[in-house]
């Protein structure tokens, strides 16, 4: 048979290749309550304008509430007939409420309708991230603030490079969580505009208001430009790069505890309850949480990649390439909602081994700079020359497998007259820490400022 909504004109009805291709219904009923919120404020406000009658209004408001209960309590049918979530809604009002349904799509087209939806569906997806990456944050701070002066390793190219604290290294993090949180501040704000109104695409000839339903629905404005409204999922986009940004960061600190976890290493003990075991390794503790979290940020880029390529050389207005919109951004949000958790829970369940931390941190001259700060410091050496003064004492305690400090005073002024046994403070790893004082240094009391001003910031004092 034809279509209900729209069978007017054809003869015959779809083939089944047709319907299969059609229906977004398997994934778009995941918008049923931006859908009934975004059709009781579009009836209020045809009712408010007269462009149906007060009671006609009542008894589709009412239906609506219906519909919603139903779906609330057995879920969305999915009926491939029925294409999408607006018209199985509607359809399931017309057969609660009769004929005056009907009413429900005056000055209104599924394509304004779907992009209010989206972007109410979008919006509070950007709202969970931002509380997901809040609750990271407090994490971070709480872990940064006990080990604010845990000396670790700090690295470059993976070798080891300077000594730094542990709460220096995880406050990194926090500062990324803190501009993954803006970003998706600042495409929350770019983006709060409602096109409903916006009709299938060059606006209406009723009399609506559409500032009336914007502000019903918590935009700040209406959009102004229909075409612009019903074709542009740019929202969407913005969406999906703040959560590839913050997949990205999220899948370094999961890296980076897969690598501490690693027996060589041995930095840290990860959580049981974030951990599996092996079928035939009896001793085995796997950081699969990290790896899947690790994993899972290629599958958000490529979620973004996904829309990017559906978006690209669509000509305005419509098409209904567009529809596909919907898969990658729901399936990024899960995955990102995931992500943000298990590190969550890492971070706030991990054992830090600082024992072992500082122990590597002693080892792989670490503190060689602050030999040759000492030389430009205490004798007047220019930087260039006590680098390569530095590298000499570097080359001889490695040859006798001793570390920095264990070269005895003489050996050291063999190598350059102008050292003196005060050199020796300067070369542990807690004096090296110390004297990175400069402000967002890895001196511990420069973390714990940082700290202080993150638990402001985030609410906590
Ligand atoms: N299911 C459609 C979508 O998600 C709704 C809009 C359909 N509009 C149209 N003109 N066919 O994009």
């Amino acid at each position: 048979g034809s279509n209900q909504m729209w069978g007017g004109r054809f003869a015959e009805g779809p083939s089944a290749i047709m319907r299969e291709i059609n229906a977004s219904i398997p994934f778009d009923k995941a918008l049923w309550r931006q859908d009934i919120t975004a059709s009781k404020a579009h009836v209020a406000m045809l009712g408010a304008q007269g462009i149906v009658s007060a009671e006609d209004a009542a008894t589709i408001t009412t239906g609506l509430d219906r519909v919603a209960a139903e779906y609330e309590a057995h879920g969305v049918p999915e009926n491939w007939d029925l294409e999408d979530i607006h018209m199985t809604t509607e359809s399931r009002l017309a057969e609660l409420i009769g004929p005056v349904a009907g009413r429900l799509h005056t000055a209104r087209s599924r394509n304004d309708q779907v992009a209010t939806d989206f972007r109410l569906w979008v919006r509070e997806a950007m709202e969970q991230a931002d509380a997901g990456l809040h609750a990271l944050q407090v994490a971070l701070v709480t872990r940064a603030d006990e080990h604010a002066d845990s000396i670790m390793p700090g690295f470059t190219h993976l070798q080891t490079a300077q000594p730094v604290t542990l709460g220096h290294h995880l406050m990194a993090y926090y500062e990324m969580a803190a501009r993954d949180r803006s970003r998706f501040a600042d495409a929350r704000a770019r983006m709060n505009q409602s096109p409903l109104g916006a009709a299938a695409l060059a606006g209406t000839g009723f009399p609506i208001d559409r500032h009336a339903t914007a502000a019903a629905l918590g935009f700040d404005a209406p959009t102004r430009n229909s075409l612009d409204s019903v074709s542009d999922r740019d929202f969407a986009l913005d969406y999906l790069m703040a959560a590839a940004q913050t997949a990205l960061h999220l899948s370094r600190l999961a890296e980076e505890f897969i690598i501490w976890a690693s027996q060589p290493f041995g930095f840290v003990r990860l959580p049981d309850s974030l951990s599996t075991g092996s079928s035939i390794m009896p001793q085995k503790k796997n950081p699969d949480a990290a790896e899947l979290v690790r994993g899972h940020a290629g599958r958000i880029v490529g979620c973004l990649t996904s829309l990017m390529i559906t978006m690209k050389g669509l000509p305005l207005a419509y098409s209904k390439d567009m529809q596909d919109d919907k898969p990658p951004v729901f399936e990024a949000a899960g995955l990102l909602t995931l992500c943000i958790a298990a590190m969550t829970g890492m971070v706030e369940a991990t054992t830090f081994r600082t024992d072992r931390m500082r122990a590597a941190a002693e080892l792989g001259y670490a503190t060689a700079t602050d030999l040759a700060d000492w030389l430009v410091r205490q004798a007047g050496i220019p930087f260039r020359e006590a680098h390569h003064i530095t590298g000499s004492a570097v080359k001889l305690a490695e040859s006798r497998g001793i570390a920095l400090d264990q070269l005895p005073l003489a050996d050291l002024q063999a190598i350059d007259a102008r050292v003196d046994e005060r050199v020796y403070a300067a070369l542990s790893v807690e004096a090296s820490v110390a004297a990175r004082a400069s402000y967002g240094g890895t001196a511990p009391e420069q973390v714990k400022a940082r700290v202080a001003e993150a638990r402001v910031a985030l609410g906590l004092e």
